[in-house]
């Protein structure tokens, strides 16, 4: 991607899935790449990888940071800073999923997820605007998710997060268009990651089954989507994802959200059998 050569560049979750394949695409690109996560094995297990594909002279680096820690957070842009020699791209795409119906969660898995998902995101935007702002010039990319503007049972508490991210993205690119700062707004779709393995084994069955039986959800590799993450910011366009199938959903729930719901429903109708079927065998 030649956009991208000299080009600075920050990844929050950068080292793991989407954001560890975005490094080093960016890496291969010839960008100077700083990852941001707090497992310090998993960010020097990544400058690794990244240095494997870069030329010489390339600034690569990881900072390590809870961006739930606003103390921490605050002290990134200066190290960020020299790492780099500058900043122009921030990309905020930390984040997880925790699965479960409403009725079964308990009220601190929704803070979890406001706190890392959505307040994660707005504490490093916060941390790193001064300097964008004095530059007058930069891009901050915010990763939300397709369940950020559209949603199914199972995913209440990670959907109100991701939709909060897409609200802030909204204002934010209002507010530092005036500035000469970009903001754009990226929904991965499903992506084969470690954080999805993750929220595989907590998954309920029946939302299992709505998922992997339906049309509508299509998988990708993280490295099909880091490509398009990054496409995205060479774009220009605020909001993002990946091929027609999730521009397909885009469209239906924002034109036809009527329709888009009915379908919805009939597939729950489905899962729901399914997974009940699954549970008699079992038993
Ligand atoms: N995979 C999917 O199907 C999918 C679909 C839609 C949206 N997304 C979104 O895409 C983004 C990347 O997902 P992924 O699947 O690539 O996840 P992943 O493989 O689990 O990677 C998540 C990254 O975020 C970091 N992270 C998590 N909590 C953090 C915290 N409190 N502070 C700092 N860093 C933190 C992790 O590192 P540490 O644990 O070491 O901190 C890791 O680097 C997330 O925002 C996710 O919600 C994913």
């Amino acid at each position: 991607m030649n956009g991208y050569q000299g080009r600075k560049v920050l990844i929050t979750g950068g080292s793991s899935g989407i954001g560890r394949a975005a490094a080093i695409a960016l890496a291969r690109s010839g960008a100077h790449v700083a990852v941001a996560a707090r497992d310090q094995g998993r960010l020097d297990e990544t400058v690794a990888a990244m240095r494997a594909v870069a030329g010489e002279g390339q600034r690569l680096g990881a900072v390590a940071v809870d961006v739930t820690d606003r103390a921490r957070v605050a002290q990134i842009p200066a190290e960020v800073l020299e790492l780099l020699g500058g900043l122009d791209v921030l990309i905020c795409n930390s984040g997880y999923a925790l699965p479960g119906y409403v009725d079964a969660s308990p009220l601190e898995n929704f803070d979890r997820m406001i706190d890392v998902n959505y307040m994660g995101h707005v504490n490093v935007v916060k941390a790193f605007l001064p300097h964008f702002l004095a530059q007058g010039a930069g891009h901050i990319s915010l990763v939300s998710s397709m369940l950020g503007f559209m949603s199914a049972f199972g995913y209440a508490a990670y959907s109100g997060s991701k939709y909060a991210i897409a609200g802030f993205a909204e204002a934010l690119r209002h507010e530092l268009r005036p500035h000469g700062v970009q903001v754009s707004l990226y929904y991965p779709p499903t992506t084969k990651t470690p954080g999805l393995e993750r929220e595989n084994e907590s998954k309920p069955a029946a939302v299992w089954a709505f998922e992997s039986e339906s049309g509508w959800n299509k998988v990708y590799t993280p490295e099909q989507v880091a490509g398009s993450l990054l496409r995205s910011i060479l774009g220009g366009r605020f909001e993002n994802m990946i091929g027609w199938d999730s521009w397909l959903l885009f469209f239906a729930f924002r034109l036809m959200p009527g329709l888009a719901r009915w379908m919805s429903d009939d597939e729950l109708k489905k899962a729901n059998v399914k997974a009940a079927q699954a549970r008699a065998k079992v038993e």
